[in-house]
């Protein structure tokens, strides 16, 4: 299955070439609309086909030229509303692309359809009578597609983001003139080396794993790249955060000199954050910069890491303390990988994924209790969803420069416990911690709805995260890491503070934390 070959599917009226333009722009890729190309290739328009052809006329006509389409390597496809009543034409399409189904109430599209000047056979006379004829019989036919998305209460545009978001592709622009796509797929590790082809990109290929990921999905990973063409090397680096450091860099920079990795080679890193950080850093210094994949396989690379061209290693004064912005050609997140993802990683990854939740979609923070009690089912959609929320922050905002700092919502107090815990609490279980206390500073300070840190702890507890700053750790010292000594901002502490679920402030002075930290971050220490 190709995820760069789009197809829109549904009823008339449903929004299949207006989205379809939208999301091809969106995406970088062409847009071809089916019934345009049969009156092209024919030299007649629609109602001609019907008239000197019939439907069963039009439907060869059809049945072809969605068998040349479908062949093609990627594009945004909107069809006619019967063009898959036909099994063969169907069974072709779903194997050779995603189909999105889309819809809206008959009112809505009966509407749309009086507004358009398109001649449609099947609705040329009573148009509203016959749409509902043709709705009911076409019922069962078009629930049977998984993919749906209901366009009804949406504009054009959010129409276009909500079908990104479904399917899982995106493209973020890092600038008017560069950007990368980002595709989350399950079962997307097959396809990598076909991805790679797509963008163009070129071997040697060094894939980077650590030694927990590469005996698990290094040889898939590697096959898939071969069957492309690829020379393929394989690189492993030992796992955890004590070796992100600069001897891993180092023997990155090695492996890519034996590996013969030129300007033009590409470097794919198969990983947790801290392969990608490490592998994208490697990539950024090496030559001056080398192309680089990433291929998250821990939810917090797939929802945060991976994403945003950030790459650095740490110093023994202090993590990431070495770093370039490098983005990479292609993100791709499988999430049927993070089954084998250890149960307490995966509650880490989720402590950002709340964060995204809170941040920007409030549906997204309704899903998340269900993670780990039906992890299969639900994680493919909260990564979609979460991935959506970075992306539209990095888009803001590329280079770190005001808008991105929500993301460091819940890391101000976050970072500074996992700092004087001596990291024994993992970066998401910080998080969490950080995301309630913040969230009370906000209802302290009336910014957020009173209540707010209680929904969130609500959720961060049933996913077994720690909500409160253990009582073992030293006030003093948290307040120092959070900078209060320091004459930060002119002797204040710049906060990302939730308003209420799905919006956020960045930059909210808070002065004199000491004197509110019993009250915003220490409710219920004894
Ligand atoms: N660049 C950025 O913008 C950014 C953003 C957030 C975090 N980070 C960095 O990311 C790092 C944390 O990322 P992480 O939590 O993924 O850490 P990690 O890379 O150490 O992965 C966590 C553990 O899970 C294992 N693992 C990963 N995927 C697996 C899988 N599918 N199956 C089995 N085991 C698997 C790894 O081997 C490791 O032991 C930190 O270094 C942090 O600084 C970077």
């Amino acid at each position: 299955m190709n995820s760069s070959l789009i197809f829109l599917y549904g009823p008339s009226g449903s929004g299949k070439s207006t989205l379809g333009r939208l999301l091809a722009q969106n995406l970088g890729l062409s847009f071809f609309d089916l019934d345009a190309e049969i009156e092209q290739s024919s030299g007649m328009n629609i109602p001609q086909i019907f008239t000197s052809e019939g439907e069963t006329g039009f439907r060869k006509r059809e049945h072809a030229e969605l068998q040349r389409l479908s062949a093609l390597p990627e594009g945004v496809i909107a069809l006619g509303g019967g063009a898959l009543l036909d099994a063969d034409s169907r069974a072709r399409v779903e194997a050779n692309g995603r189909v999105l189904l889309l819809d809206a109430s008959a009112d809505v599209l009966a509407a749309r359809l009086r507004n358009d000047r398109n001649q449609r056979p099947l609705l040329a006379s009573d148009t509203d009578r016959q749409l509902a004829k043709l709705l009911a019989r076409r019922k069962e036919h078009y629930i049977s597609f998984p993919a749906q998305l209901n366009t009804g209460a949406l504009t054009p545009e959010q129409a276009a983001w909500q079908a990104q978001v479904q399917l899982g592709v995106f493209r973020v622009h890092t600038s008017p003139t560069s950007s990368y796509d980002v595709r989350v797929q399950c079962g997307g590790l097959d396809e990598l080396g076909e991805l790679l082809q797509q963008r163009g990109l070129k071997g040697p290929i060094v894939l980077v794993s650590d030694e927990n990921v590469a005996p698990l999905y290094a040889r898939r990973a590697m096959h898939a790249l071969e069957q492309a063409g690829y020379e393929t090397h394989l690189a492993i680096i030992p796992a955890g955060e004590t070796h992100k450091t600069m001897n891993t860099v180092t023997s990155l920079w090695q492996a890519f000199l034996t590996a013969g990795v030129e300007r033009s080679s590409t470097i794919v890193a198969l990983g947790g954050g801290v392969t990608s950080d490490l592998a994208g850093f490697a990539a950024a210094t090496y030559l001056r910069g080398v192309p680089w994949v990433a291929v998250p396989t821990s939810l917090l690379s797939m929802a945060d890491a991976s994403l945003g061209g950030k790459t650095g290693a740490d110093l023994p004064q202090g993590k990431n303390l070495i770093g370039a912005f490098h983005a990479p050609r292609l993100v791709l997140a499988d999430p049927q990988v993070l089954s084998s993802l250890p149960p307490a990683e995966l509650r880490s990854g989720m402590g950002e994924v709340v964060k995204h939740g809170v941040i920007s979609d409030p549906e997204l923070f309704r899903l998340c209790p269900q993670a780990l009690t039906e992890p299969a089912a639900m994680l493919e959609e909260i990564v979609r969803r979460a991935v959506a929320v970075k992306i539209r922050v990095i888009e803001a905002d590329p280079y770190e420069q005001g808008w991105r700092a929500v993301l460091n919502l819940g890391h101000t107090i976050g970072h500074a416990v996992e700092l004087v815990s001596g990291f024994k609490l993992r970066h998401g279980e910080a998080v969490s911690i950080g995301l309630v206390s913040e969230t009370r500073l906000a209802e302290h300070i009336g910014l957020a709805q009173p209540g707010l840190s209680q929904q969130i702890s609500i959720v961060l507890s049933s996913l077994g995260l720690p909500v409160e700053i253990p009582g073992d750790l030293d006030t003093d010292q948290i307040l120092h890491a959070m900078g209060t000594d320091k004459k930060r901002a002119g002797g204040k502490v710049r906060f990302a503070l939730p308003v209420k679920l799905g919006e956020a402030r960045v930059g909210v002075e808070i002065e004199n934390l000491r004197s509110i930290y019993e009250i915003c971050f220490g409710l219920t220490r004894p």
